[in-house]
């Protein structure tokens, strides 16, 4: 899961898969294509978020995206199309570039959406987010369900 700075949006997708998903199947991490928040937790509005639902992403802690991850994962979820274009500049390797997709594509297929970026914005955006993010995480486990 990958935002710009692993703070608002990247976190959540991660604690919201997490929360679907047996972590001792599935690899489920998050990060962002920045520097800028490297070390952090998330923003308190996040944690929040998440927790008002049940989920505890208090522990996470921001990391940058690396080269490394394409050989790790399978998919690359982007936030938005900033991110996308961040990701795919980094290989020039048709099969890390497969890998890489905009999650909303998941409730949305090959519209490209964006979620928004809450960080300037009110508490509002970050339910937002969270309930899109909830409906795209419960088809990406439908999906990873049905290949195996
Ligand atoms: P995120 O939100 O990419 O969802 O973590 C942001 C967090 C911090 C900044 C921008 C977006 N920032 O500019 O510091």
């Amino acid at each position: 899961m990958v935002c710009l700075g692993n703070i608002c949006r990247s976190p959540l997708a991660e604690g919201i898969l997490k929360s679907k998903l047996n972590s001792s199947q599935y690899i489920i991490e998050s990060c962002g294509t920045s520097s800028y928040h490297i070390g952090n937790k998330p923003d308190t509005r996040s944690i929040d978020i998440a927790k008002k639902y049940g989920i505890d992403i208090s522990s996470q802690r921001a990391t940058q995206f690396k080269l490394s991850d394409f050989k790790v994962y399978d998919y690359i979820y982007v936030m938005d199309d900033s991110n996308y274009q961040n990701i795919i500049k980094l290989t020039n390797n048709t099969d890390d570039k497969i890998k890489v997709n905009h999650i909303l594509n998941e409730l949305y297929p090959d519209k490209n959406l964006d979620v928004p970026d809450p960080y300037y914005g009110s508490e509002q955006g970050f339910e937002d987010v969270f309930q899109m993010l909830d409906r795209a995480c419960k088809n990406i486990v439908l999906k990873l369900k049905k290949n195996n």
